[in-house]
């Protein structure tokens, strides 16, 4: 955006910046993908083993659900929401014509990669690292971003598109049954993805001049 284009010493670098830009939040999904599930797989197990996180804690625990184990999600979302609606806390008109369809959109998809945070993990090293004890939760949650945009880009520079929800609590004890995951998995976030059926709504960019400044040029 707005500045001139630099010279970079490996074209791989400008590839790299055209996938940042390309990443988009795309709602409009459908049940396909134009690469294999392997392929997909193998992009999620590299961002789980190569991206970094404090310490080398290694505190990020990913699950990718594809096609019918994919809906579960959405199916345990739905019957989470619509418990909400019988318990009187969401209005029934509201779930009928917002939520619902906003969840049919993300069951319609063809995966989600459910991302979680192993927070007990985290024992030993805070007890070895007192001073930065207060410190290693946030930076759990920071470096699980980290690959929470790593499989985001990766994912829409194969074709797909995918947005990313956040239903924790209400659905993490049918998740953690549902997959027989350990207890000790919290969830932080869903990624859905499937191939993308519309363009993705406008963005727009406060001015980068207000967000960025640098020194020693
Ligand atoms: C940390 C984070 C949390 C987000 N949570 C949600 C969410 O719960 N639901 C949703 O629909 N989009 C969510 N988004 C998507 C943002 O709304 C979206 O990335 C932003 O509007 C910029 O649009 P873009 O992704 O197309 O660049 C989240 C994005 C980030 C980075």
């Amino acid at each position: 955006m707005g500045s001139t284009q630099p010279t970079f010493t490996n074209p791989a670098t400008t590839s790299l910046l055209e996938l940042v830009e390309a990443r988009r939040t795309h709602y409009a999904l459908k049940a396909e993908s134009p690469i294999a599930d392997e392929a997909i797989e193998h992009l999620v197990r590299t961002a789980v083993l190569h991206v970094p996180s404090s310490f080398n804690t290694q505190t990020s625990r990913v699950v990718l659900l594809l096609k019918e184990e994919h809906q579960k999600v959405w199916d345990i979302a739905l019957a989470a929401l619509e418990g909400l609606v019988v318990a009187g806390a969401v209005p029934r008109e509201t779930f009928e014509a917002q939520t619902k369809p906003k969840l049919q959109a993300f069951r319609a998809a063809y995966g989600t990669v459910l991302f979680f945070v192993d927070y007990e993990a985290l024992a030993g090293i805070k007890e070895k690292f007192a001073i930065y004890a207060d410190k290693f939760d946030p930076f759990a949650l920071e470096s699980n971003a980290m690959s929470q945009y790593l499989v985001w880009t990766a994912l829409q520079a194969e074709g797909l598109g995918a947005n990313l929800q956040h239903y924790s609590p209400l659905i993490d004890a049918q998740i953690q049954q549902q997959w027989d995951l350990p207890a000790s998995w919290k969830l932080d976030a869903q990624l859905v993805f499937g191939t993308p059926t519309a363009a993705p709504g406008e963005k727009t960019f406060a001015p980068i001049e207000d967000r960025f400044k640098v020194f020693g040029k």
